[in-house]
């Protein structure tokens, strides 16, 4: 059959936590024409470390590519119209490899491992003039969750790590970097290099002046000879270079031209391109995103300050505040994984359906401590509010709340920092999907909240990234683009006061959970 010739297509790679993407989309429409989809493990080899293999990760990512690939074969889509390729990733998990062999020096160390609790103590100890120095270099807490204290740790306790950094054979990166030095050849001349965004998030980057802070990199005894080159998030960086796959062959010379967070690639996926619009993206965790503009807006209620994108080296940097959520569709995977009362994440709705109500049950999911906007490392999970009558539906149906109410919180925080609250809350990522959870979030922030049809935002981001990218140039960002997004609208249906009365039990809850670990 004669294959359909659609116009130029752009694919996206979305590594996020649990699973890795590929889509490609219609650069003219924005149309998703086809992706696949591949869960990643997580590996918990003590009491709050997580880590995952970054060789798993990029053969999930050679799967997806290859497994799209053929399905694009199956529609008739000639996949030599894909033109740009772009990435986006879970941010700040940290990968350490060998340039000489291409082999991971140690485990990626995900965003979400606590290992590094006692390195951040004992640095907060030592911060340099006044307790700014780090949050006012890089808009960030000093905390377990950014790339430095991770890095500090594996050079601190991988014997591999230190040899191969004495020997100049070592590079870190997070996980865009690692995708993209592999992608564009590893061993044979690999590109090593991140994006602002994802350079904001590890705690060694300069957020004003958009470079490495030399400063900050003694402070944590980083050597900067292993770090990436800081790109835009829109240009290209390279060309694809993975001819040992056979479809995934078909895409050798593709430009990658597409660099973002996640985070980042949801607000660009939602076309937040003005000053005050916001994201939330339901993920493992839960990211609210504003757009500040070109300001560098300092929270004073636990938010982040980060880089929002740069699309294209000449192109000015916006910024965002950014309240960041640790633990969302993860408590799902927990009640699949180490509870097992469901077998799919799916089923959650069921269980949570049949109910309708928590019962009085509340569950703080602090399995990572908590992030926004308290910062506390030392919090705990914890269920409570139990009684006799308390079963698995209302756990579920807790779990599910809990997200919500985490979600209230970030956005209170981002409301008193903005001054101008949020009329309507813009979502997007895999847990939107579950229609409960929706209404619930709409109930607890008494607010409406307004989903795309088209959930994958975070692709999309990435897509129009590098398909914008100067010498590809396929995608135009002007605002028309909106034009064929539909939306879907879930408005509050409880009254005021009951959604407060429920919102101030988890405050309660949420207590109980802090200080825990001494
Ligand atoms: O900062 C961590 C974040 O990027 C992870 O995103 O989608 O895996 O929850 P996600």
């Amino acid at each position: 059959a004669k294959k359909a010739v659609l116009g130029p297509l752009v694919g996206a790679v979305d590594q996020g936590t649990s699973s890795t993407r590929f889509l490609v989309f219609n650069s003219k429409t924005a149309e998703l024409l086809s992706h696949h989809q591949v869960e990643i493990k997580q590996e918990f080899p003590r009491e709050g470390w997580v880590e995952q293999d970054p060789k798993e990760i990029l053969h999930s990512v050679y799967e997806c590519v290859e497994k799209t690939c053929e399905k694009l074969g199956q529609l008739n889509i000639d996949i030599s119209n894909i033109k740009a390729i772009g990435v986006s990733n879970q941010r700040e998990t940290t990968v350490v490899w060998d340039k000489l062999t291409g082999e991971p020096l140690y485990n990626a160390v995900v965003w979400l491992d606590l290992r590094t609790q006692s390195t951040v103590e004992s640095l907060s100890k030592r911060i340099p003039g006044n307790n700014n120095f780090v949050k006012s270099k890089t808009g960030l807490p000093l905390s377990t969750y950014f790339s430095a204290v991770k890095l500090r740790w594996i050079l601190d306790n991988v014997r591999k790590v230190q040899k191969a950094v004495e020997e100049n054979r070592a590079l870190f990166g997070t996980v865009d970097s690692w995708l993209i030095w592999s992608l564009t050849g590893g061993v044979n001349g690999g590109v090593h290099c991140t994006d602002v965004t994802n350079a904001s998030r590890t705690m060694l980057f300069n957020i004003h002046s958009l470079e490495w802070d030399k400063e900050l990199c003694e402070f944590f005894g980083i050597p900067m000879e292993i770090l990436p080159n800081v790109r835009s998030s829109s240009e290209i960086y390279g060309l694809m270079k993975i001819s040992h796959s056979l479809k995934a062959g078909a895409l050798e010379g593709v430009p990658i031209s597409g660099c973002l967070g996640d985070q980042s690639a949801a607000l660009v996926g939602q076309m937040c391109f003005q000053d005050g619009q916001a994201k939330n993206t339901y993920g493992t965790g839960c990211f609210l995103l504003c757009n500040t503009g070109h300001k560098c807006v300092f929270s004073e209620h636990g938010l982040l300050t980060t880089v929002a994108y740069k699309l294209g080296r000449n192109k000015p940097v916006f910024y965002a505040l950014e309240g960041s959520v640790a633990i969302a569709g993860a408590v799902i995977r927990w009640l699949r994984d180490n509870l097992g009362i469901i077998k799919t994440s799916e089923e959650i709705e069921k269980l949570a359906k049949e109910v309708g109500t928590s019962y009085g049950c509340y569950f703080v999911p602090a399995f990572s401590g908590l992030y926004a906007p308290y910062w506390d490392p030392s919090a705990r999970g914890i269920i409570c509010g139990l009684t006799q009558f308390t079963n698995k539906c209302h756990i579920a149906f807790a779990a599910l709340e809990a997200v919500c109410f985490q979600t209230r919180e970030i956005l209170d925080a981002m409301n008193r920092d903005c001054g101008i609250p949020l009329s309507h809350l813009q979502v997007d990522g895999g847990m939107t999907s579950n229609k409960i959870l929706m209404q619930l979030q709409a109930d607890i922030l008494y607010i409406p909240v307004v989903k795309p049809s088209m959930p994958e935002t975070t692709a999309l981001g990435a897509a129009m990234a590098a398909g914008a990218a100067e010498g590809v140039g396929v995608w135009s960002l002007e605002p028309e683009d909106l034009s064929a997004v539909t939306m879907e609208r879930f408005e509050p249906q409880i009254n005021a006061e009951e959604s407060e009365i429920r919102y101030s039990t988890w405050k309660k809850a949420v207590m109980k959970s802090m200080g825990w670990v001494t």
